[in-house]
């Protein structure tokens, strides 16, 4: 469905007062609080990517974010509660298994796909579950604990990078949605782990800031990442995603400078560029490049920057960006997921990433 083009003058408010403090805004939350009344979207901060917030039961509020993102129909959105009470206006059926990942990881970003007794398909996108998370950030806290239990997915246009900073989300929405409140750069910056918690085993659907050590080290157990030639258990992780303009091209890590990928990203930088291409580079070590972005060493710091660096490049028109990847620990899986789902090819012989459906 293509992205409808609303007729409203978007405000952007400050989520906190003072600006500067951790404190909700009254103005942002009255604000926000009359627009969900009145069944419109507002994009509001959470501590992962900020999310284009409408009340969960209400299906006109929820159909409206579809259509403002331009998202496909059979992709079911996360609710966000305040709390574990507000699981009970959703159906959603905590299991023992749940209630243990709940009680250690939430408010935070986790979500948990859950059984569900109510009928919400225009959240669930007619599936017999729900996915559920409490998020930990205060003005998302605030305004769920006014409202009700808020859908929400990522408020970037359908297929691009998810929005961590106010600005990202201006680039993609203006003019779509009424509101945007700001909370400056977003602490994780990256989606949250998506768990199915219905049955006595835990299954990874999608690895987010909560890492699967995390995960395992409470169940005593060692949590795997679906494969990626799996048929796709969470619809969303079947379309291509969080691609910025440019083409991103993706190569292993390289453990020195003479390793077999360095010489591989340097060389490719250097015919790209003599081939006319405006190249960026985000690589541990300087390579020649119109633009290079050094990664840090810390993965954290890593997942808060590259949807940031993606959208950055793309704002400079670059052609192409070549990215060496990162270890597949921690936090770095799901920077890595990210970076796969967004490059059109994998360098070192791993051609294009394979995918079902491409947006
Ligand atoms: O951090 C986040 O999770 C952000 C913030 C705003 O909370 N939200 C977010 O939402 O990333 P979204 O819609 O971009 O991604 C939700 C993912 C999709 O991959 C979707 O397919 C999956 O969760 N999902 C939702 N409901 C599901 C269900 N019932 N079963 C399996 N997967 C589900
Ligand atoms: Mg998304």
């Amino acid at each position: 469905m293509p992205p409808q083009t609303s007729p409203y003058e978007t405000r952007i408010v400050s989520a906190f007062e003072p600006p500067a403090s951790r404190r909700p805004s009254p103005r942002a939350l009255q604000l926000a609080t009359g627009w969900l009344e009145r069944h419109v979207p507002v994009v509001i901060p959470t501590e992962t990517v900020y999310g284009l917030a409408a009340p969960a039961l209400s299906r006109d509020a929820v159909a409206a974010i579809f259509e403002i993102k331009g998202r496909p129909l059979d992709n079911p959105l996360i609710a966000h509660v305040a709390d574990l009470q507000q699981l009970d206006l959703l159906g959603a059926e905590l299991t023992p298994l749940a209630l243990r990942l709940a009680r250690r990881f939430w408010p935070g970003p986790l979500t948990l796909v859950l059984r569900t007794r109510k009928q919400l398909p225009w959240v669930t996108a007619g599936l017999d579950s729900i996915a559920v998370r409490q998020p930990a950030h205060e003005l998302a806290s605030a305004l769920i604990r006014r409202a009700g239990p808020l859908a929400a997915p990522s408020a970037n246009l359908s297929g691009l990078p998810s929005p961590t900073r106010a600005s990202h989300v201006v680039a993609d929405l203006s003019g779509r949605v009424p509101l945007i409140l700001d909370g400056g750069d977003l602490e994780h910056g990256l989606e949250s782990t998506v768990v199915d918690a219905r049955s006595e085993t835990p299954a990874l659907l999608r690895p987010g800031a909560v890492s699967a050590e995390d995960l395992g080290e409470l169940l005593g157990c060692s949590i795997e990442a679906p494969s990626r030639r799996e048929p796709a258990r969470s619809p969303g992780m079947k379309y291509r995603h969080y691609s910025p303009r440019a083409e991103v091209w993706l190569y292993a890590p390289a453990s020195d400078p003479s390793s077999a990928s360095a010489r591989e990203l340097a060389s490719d930088a250097a015919e790209l560029a003599a081939a006319g291409q405006s190249v960026a580079v985000i690589a541990r070590r300087p390579v020649t490049a119109h633009h290079f972005i050094q990664l840090p060493a810390d993965q954290r710091q890593v997942a808060k920057m590259l949807f940031i660096w993606l959208r950055e490049l793309d704002a400079l028109g670059v052609d192409r960006i070549l990215v060496e990847g990162v270890e597949r620990a921690g936090i770095g899986r799901a920077v890595m997921d990210r970076l796969e789902r967004a490059a059109s090819r994998l360098a070192g012989g791993g051609g294009a990433p394979p995918r079902e459906v491409e947006l």
